[in-house]
């Protein structure tokens, strides 16, 4: 039985091997636990259920093709195998939450921080903080797809001549896009966020969302709580759409 105690520790242990980590330095290979393995297992195989349903199209083709494992945690060596020849993204290790600009600067070189350490089981399906879970299962499983990981290196561009009132803007753009996107499939709105695709709990409430036509002016101006599920969700026609959409809108100061 895992008590509260070793899981703390757990995770202190993979936070350090993370800030431990060097831009350069090989990727480290973490020994999880049974227990993690357990969690990992557990939460996938609802979300991969629920996935079918209400994913939509152009991710559940991308996971397809990044494969995650479905009854152990893997290591963050072998997604990057698999992204690198697919779209030029690899993996590094994140100690924690990373501010939004250092966050996505390094998309533009293709780098994604990802934690090492999962979330704890009193928070099996819905974490608030990022967790590798969601790194994986969420984001990860997105960049697999040329279109979706050209959104993101597009708020690496855009991020390194921001200012700080455009980052905020950029903030809310990644949110109701990235992390929390919806389109409209068949008549049907479709998951196509991270923070939805990789949390049990908005996936069982998104459609229930007030849903508001994709639109970058009404995004920036926005609010978000991301501590909770999401009352306010933005639903484009397609993945292409909100691309176009925001490189418009990032093209005025990314160059
Ligand atoms: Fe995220």
């Amino acid at each position: 039985m895992v008590t509260l105690t070793s899981a703390l520790g757990i995770r202190a242990e993979r936070q350090r091997i993370a800030s431990e980590f060097r831009p350069g330095d090989p990727i480290p290979q973490v020994s999880y636990t049974g227990a993690e393995d357990e969690l990992w297992m557990r939460v996938f195989g609802k979300l991969s259920a629920m996935h079918h349903g209400l994913a939509c199209a152009q991710y559940l083709e991308s996971s397809r093709r990044v494969a995650l494992p479905t009854d152990r945690v893997p290591q963050l060596t072998e997604i990057s195998r698999r992204l690198l020849p697919l779209t030029g993204f690899q993996l590094t290790p994140a100690s924690g939450t990373v501010p939004s600009q250092p966050f996505y600067a390094p998309f533009a070189n293709g780098i994604f921080q990802a934690t090492l350490y999962l979330r704890r089981p009193s928070a099996l399906f819905y974490s608030a903080e990022p967790d590798l879970i969601h790194d994986l299962i969420g984001h990860a499983a997105m960049l697999a797809d040329p279109d979706f990981a050209e959104i993101y290196r597009w708020f690496g561009y855009a991020s390194r001549r921001a200012s700080i009132e455009q980052i905020r803007q950029l903030a809310r753009l990644f949110w109701f896009t990235l992390e929390t996107g919806v389109l409209m499939e068949n008549g049907r709105p479709r998951a196509c966020g991270a923070a939805i695709l990789s949390s049990v709990s908005e996936m069982e409430s998104f459609l229930t969302a007030d849903l508001r036509p994709f639109r970058v002016a009404d995004i920036i101006a926005q609010d978000f709580d991301d501590s909770d599920c999401q009352p306010v969700l933005f639903v484009a026609d397609s993945v292409r759409q909100i691309r176009d959409g925001l490189l418009e809108y990032m093209e005025i100061y990314a160059h």
